[in-house]
């Protein structure tokens, strides 16, 4: 099938390229001049497993093409919007400009039959506003939400877990339905569960999966701050709830709390959108959820401070992470960076590390200084910080190496990736989240 996808960002660049790889010929349409050249030379903008290899493939195979000409849209059959909807500058809600502008510059080019698949996290009766403009072109439009991670986002994109449908209803809404069936049709072929709904549960099913995978997160850091007054272990209370198949074991990770593009604004959308329906009360526990998530970045800068017997200034501090996550070199609302840069304002000599996002980090906090390898940042430090549990730092960094590197023995686990009684055994002082 002829695809376009507008937007290349993390969303869009991806679904471009597994769109190509499972044999659609596939035009990614943005307006950053900058990254559409890059795109176009087959490089990835930005650190993906598995990106950089469909993408090359998809260009050498002329099945995949990218361009800013708006106009190349035309004659695709399906149109994939995957605009960005970041938090507005002046409140919670998300900022829907790009939505706006990205459905208003496809409209000349549609023809009747079209799809338009609404792929960007939008506040709920979005689809139903953006129908009024599409369906006067005799193109319909549909919501298809997308549930990729960073990191895994090649996978989550060709094999999902659910494919989520909001139609119409009636012939065009069924019609519409099949042909995202044909498109994704190796997930189909293995049954992968297809849900056909209407607009606004379509729209509800992606804001609430990050609600509650937050909700995931705040609680079990709620219960490590409830650890850490009573000398529970956070850790192997995850460990024994999770064995109840009704919880589940993931997600329950403690330590500095979520970030990134998606889960950070999306509650805070979401309460946002809760309000202005009137029922701002149903998702009143969003908020609590952030604090919470908040407050765990304040309590790994505590516990640095007070492992270093109160005061920060002038130490040498090595922060293993800057990137939201492992396996991803983003560092929106990163809590790895939050808590550098924290240190640094405590007048800490602050030395970050990360295998992938040194690059963005430097651009965005230039006063850090940074070490490309992990040894130079442990090198002389007077306390280790572990923020990303990147495998270089939590699997592969053994206690007895890094005391090769540094006469400092202070180890703040922010992510309780360590094995603290390793470290411990080696002479360090080990501190972690909710954990004695
Ligand atoms: C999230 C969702 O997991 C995806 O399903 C969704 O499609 C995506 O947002 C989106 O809306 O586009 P992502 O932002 O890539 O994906 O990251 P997650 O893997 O969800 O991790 C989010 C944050 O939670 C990270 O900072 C991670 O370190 C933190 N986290 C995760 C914890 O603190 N503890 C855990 O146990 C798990």
């Amino acid at each position: 099938m002829r695809l376009s996808v507008i937007g290349c960002g993390y969303l869009g660049a991806v679904h471009a390229a597994a769109m190509a790889s499972i044999g659609h010929e596939v035009v990614g349409i943005d307006v950053d001049q900058r990254k559409i050249d890059a795109l176009s030379k087959g490089l990835a903008p930005f650190f993906e497993p598995g990106l950089q290899e469909i993408l090359t493939e998809g260009i050498a195979s002329g099945r995949l093409s990218f361009t800013t000409d708006m106009g190349a849209a035309s004659g695709a059959q399906v149109h994939f919007v995957g605009v960005g909807t970041p938090q507005q500058k002046d409140g919670y809600a998300a900022d829907m400009t790009y939505v706006n502008a990205a459905v208003d510059e496809l409209i000349p080019h549609l023809s009747p039959g079209d799809i338009v698949a609404g792929k960007s996290t939008v506040p709920v009766g979005t689809a139903a506003t953006l129908a009024e403009r599409v369906t006067p072109t005799g193109a319909t439009l549909v919501w298809n939400p997308e549930f990729l991670r960073e990191g895994w986002a090649v996978q989550d994109t060709v094999d999902p877990d659910r494919l989520v449908a909001g139609v119409p209803a009636g012939p065009d809404g069924e019609r519409a339905a099949d042909i995202l069936r044909e498109v994704y049709h190796p997930s189909v072929a293995k049954n992968t569960p297809f849900i056909v709904t209407d607009y606004a549960t379509a729209e509800l099913v992606k804001v609430a999966a990050n609600a509650f995978l937050a909700t995931k997160i705040s609680f079990i850091n709620a219960m490590a701050e409830i650890a850490e007054v009573t000398g529970a272990d956070v850790t192997q209370l995850a460990d024994a709830i999770g064995h109840d198949a009704r919880i589940g074991r993931r997600f329950l990770g403690a330590g500095i709390g979520f970030g990134g593009g998606c889960l950070p604004k999306d509650i805070r959308a979401f309460a946002a959108r809760a309000e202005e329906l009137g029922r701002g009360e149903s998702v009143g526990f969003l908020r609590e959820v952030d604090a919470i998530n908040m407050r765990r970045r304040d309590r790994a800068v505590e516990l640095v401070v007070n492992a270093m017997g109160g005061s920060v200034f002038e130490k040498k501090v090595a922060v293993l992470g800057a990137a939201f996550k492992p396996h991803s070199d983003d560092i929106r609302d990163s809590p790895a960076l939050d808590v550098a840069v924290r240190l640094h304002g405590l007048g800490a000599d602050v030395i970050v590390t990360d295998p992938a996002a040194i690059e963005n980090a430097r651009r965005i906090h230039p006063q850090l200084s940074y070490a490309e390898e992990r040894d130079d940042a442990i090198r002389d430090a007077d306390a280790v910080v572990l923020v990303t549990e990147w495998d270089e730092y939590r699997r592969e960094l053994p206690a007895e190496h890094a005391s090769t590197l540094t006469t400092g023995r202070i180890v703040v686990d922010g992510r309780n990736g360590l094995d603290a009684d390793a470290w411990r055994a080696a002479g360090w002082t080990y501190y972690g989240m909710g954990r004695p």
